[in-house]
C-alpha cells in the first residue's frame, strides 16, 4: 500500500455525535480532541510524514459562546498535553491561521509549542487555528504587496512558488490526500491553493468515532485512484 506524504483533515461531526448520544455538544469536542491524540500516533505508525488537521475556522466564532469558551478551555490543555505527544512522535507542531484573535495565554501557548518541537522530523504536525484558506491568502498577499511596494519584490518575479512561500503553509508539500468525516462533502474554506490536485475521501463516521481501520480504508481508496495531474496515466 503506497502511503499519502501528507494528509490533510476536516474533523467533523463532533456536535451529532454527542448529541446523537444525548450529550452535550462539549463533550463530543473532548472526544474529538482524544482521537486526534491517537490519530497521530496512528498516522506516524502507518508512515505519513505530513498530518494537517481543521480544528478551529474563522467562521466558528460564530458559535455559541458556551461552546466557543469549550473549545477555547479545550485547545489550553490540548496544546499543553500535545508536548508529551510532538516528543513521543518526534513531531513538530506548527499552527497555521491568525493567532493573534486568541487570547494571549493561547498565543502563547502555541509559540512555546512550535519553538519545543522545531527540530523534530519524523511527523510535521499542521493544526489549523482561527483558520481560513481566504483568509490566509489575504494575509500573505497584504504580506507580498508589502515587499513590493518596499521595493525586496519585483512584480515580474511573482510566480506559483514565491506565492506559496507567502502562505501559512510555506515551506509543507500540498497534501496528498484529504478526508472529511462525518457526512459533509464540501471544503468549508480549507487548504484552497493547496488542495488543487488532491484526492479527495468523504466519510459518514463521525470524527470521535474516526479510528485506525477507517485511516486505513481512506488510504487504500486513494491507492485505487488515478493520480494523473494531466498528464498520461502510467500503465
Ligand atoms: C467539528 O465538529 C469540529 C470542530 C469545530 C472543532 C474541532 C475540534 C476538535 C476535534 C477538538 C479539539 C481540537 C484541538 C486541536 C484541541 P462540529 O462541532 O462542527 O460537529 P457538527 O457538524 O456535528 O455540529
Amino acid at each position: 500500500m503506497k502511503v499519502p506524504n501528507h494528509i490533510a483533515i476536516i474533523l467533523d461531526g463532533n456536535g451529532r455525535w454527542a448529541k446523537a448520544k444525548g450529550m452535550p455538544r462539549g463533550y463530543g469536542h473532548v472526544k474529538g480532541c482524544a482521537n486526534l491524540e491517537s490519530i497521530c500516533d496512528d498516522i506516524k505508525d502507518l508512515g505519513v510524514k505530513y498530518l494537517t488537521v481543521y480544528a478551529f475556522s474563522t467562521e466558528n466564532w460564530k458559535r455559541s459562546r458556551e461552546e466557543v469558551e469549550g473549545l477555547m478551555k479545550l485547545f489550553r490543555s490540548y496544546l499543553k498535553k500535545c508536548i508529551r505527544s510532538a516528543e513521543k512522535n518526534k513531531m513538530r507542531v506548527k499552527v497555521i491561521g491568525d493567532i493573534t484573535a486568541f487570547d494571549s495565554d493561547i498565543q502563547e501557548k502555541i509559540r512555546y509549542l512550535e519553538d519545543f518541537s522545531k527540530d523534530y522530523k519524523e511527523l510535521f504536525f499542521q493544526i489549523a487555528l482561527n483558520y481560513g484558506s481566504r483568509d490566509e491568502i489575504v494575509r500573505g498577499v497584504r504580506r507580498l504587496a508589502q515587499d513590493a511596494v518596499d521595493g525586496r519584490l519585483k512584480p515580474e518575479d511573482i510566480d506559483e512558488k514565491v506565492f506559496e512561500s507567502y502562505l501559512d503553509t510555506a515551506g509543507i508539500p500540498d497534501p496528498d490526500l484529504l478526508i472529511r468525516t462525518s457526512g459533509e462533502q464540501r471544503l468549508s474554506n480549507y487548504l484552497l491553493w493547496q488542495l488543487a490536485y488532491t484526492e479527495f475521501y468523504f466519510t459518514d463516521v463521525a470524527w470521535p468515532d474516526f479510528h485506525k481501520p477507517d485511516l486505513i480504508k481512506a488510504i487504500e481508496k486513494y491507492n485505487e485512484r488515478d493520480r494523473r495531474y494531466g498528464g498520461v496515466k502510467e500503465e
